[in-house]
């Protein structure tokens, strides 16, 4: 497996790929690295084949993190995480460094450099419609964040195909839409949420959680499986089923409901009537952690 550092030498290595005509599979990450990424690698792999090329990226995106986020709290740990890809089948991971990624980010566009020859970054790309609600509403800032280095992401391993995860819908579905109306070609893949054995999805923000808050965090899964079985024989309406699930939600006296939406699972946008195959998506907060969950009704 194969280390790569630089945007430079990454985009090399692809071009390279590209003229011998090998195929590319692609997995973004911002590492920390649980069973539902290396589900993730698993499944490129078995798309791409056996010789193709398999490229994970590990890093901890800081345009997706709003100023009072845990950008710098998040955690860290390359070392096991170069252990986990190696064993999960990668053939490279693409690791770059902030300096590379956003030359001389944060600064004014006319702030002088003192002597930084960097440019200033100040490109992004910002999709308008599925990035308003949910995790949108919440975090004004964040899908553009993610768009943009999705986008840059795409444009240094060249991908064929890219594999993200069900359990943050709203992201799959807006870089679906990004993939398409800027015609990148590039087919994304969404892989289902890992759990663990009490229903709690995966999430690198778990290891934040104290015994309490994780014993509670099954709230989440079950919200959605208390969803499932109300809609199972009949349609209700939505706003009666998201008054059951804040009730059911503050049954746990740790959990403090973000929001709760049920939509289409195509459009996101809120559905008057839940129905099966309505999406239910939900964000509660243990305290300072924000964990967020989904599930087709
Ligand atoms: P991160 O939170 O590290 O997640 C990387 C990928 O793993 C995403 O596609 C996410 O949906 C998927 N994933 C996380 N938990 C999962 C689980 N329990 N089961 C299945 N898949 C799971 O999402 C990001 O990073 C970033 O926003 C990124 C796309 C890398 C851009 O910076």
């Amino acid at each position: 497996m194969r280390i790569v550092r630089s945007t430079a030498a990454m985009q090399r290595l692809a071009r390279q790929w590209q003229r011998q005509g090998q195929r590319v599979g692609f997995v973004p990450t911002m590492g920390y690295l649980h069973a539902g990424h290396l589900s993730l690698v698993q499944e490129a792999r078995r798309r791409i084949g056996p010789v193709g090329q398999v490229v994970v990226s590990i890093y901890v995106n800081p345009t997706q993190f709003g100023p009072q986020e845990d950008l710098s709290r998040y955690p860290r740990d390359l070392k096991r995480d170069l252990r986990l890809c190696r064993a999960a089948g990668a053939d490279v991971v693409f690791t770059p460094t902030d300096a590379e990624m956003y030359p001389g980010w944060g600064k004014a566009a006319d702030e002088p450099a003192h002597g930084d020859a960097r440019p200033t970054f100040s490109t992004y790309i910002v999709e308008e419609q599925l990035s308003r609600c949910m995790e949108g509403a919440a975090r004004p800032t964040h899908f553009r964040g993610v768009t943009t280095v999705v986008a840059k992401l795409f444009n240094l391993v060249l991908p064929e195909l890219t594999v993200f995860g069900a359990k943050d819908w709203q992201q799959a579905a807006i870089i679906q839409r990004m993939t398409h109306d800027l015609n990148f070609p590039v087919k994304i893949i969404v892989a289902p949420t890992v759990r663990a054995l009490d229903g709690l999805a995966l999430s690198s923000r778990n290891q934040y959680l104290d015994a309490a808050q994780r014993a509670q965090a099954v709230i989440l899964s079950q919200a959605i499986k208390r969803a499932r079985v109300a809609v199972r024989r009949k349609s209700m309406p939505a706003a009666r089923l998201k008054t059951d699930l804040r009730n059911f939600i503050a049954s746990a006296p740790l959990a403090r409901l973000d929001y709760v939406e049920a939509f289409d699972p195509d459009t996101l946008t809120p559905v008057i009537t839940a129905k099966r195959g309505t999406q239910l998506a939900l964000a509660v907060f243990f305290g300072p952690t924000r964990l967020i969950d989904n599930g087709r009704l």
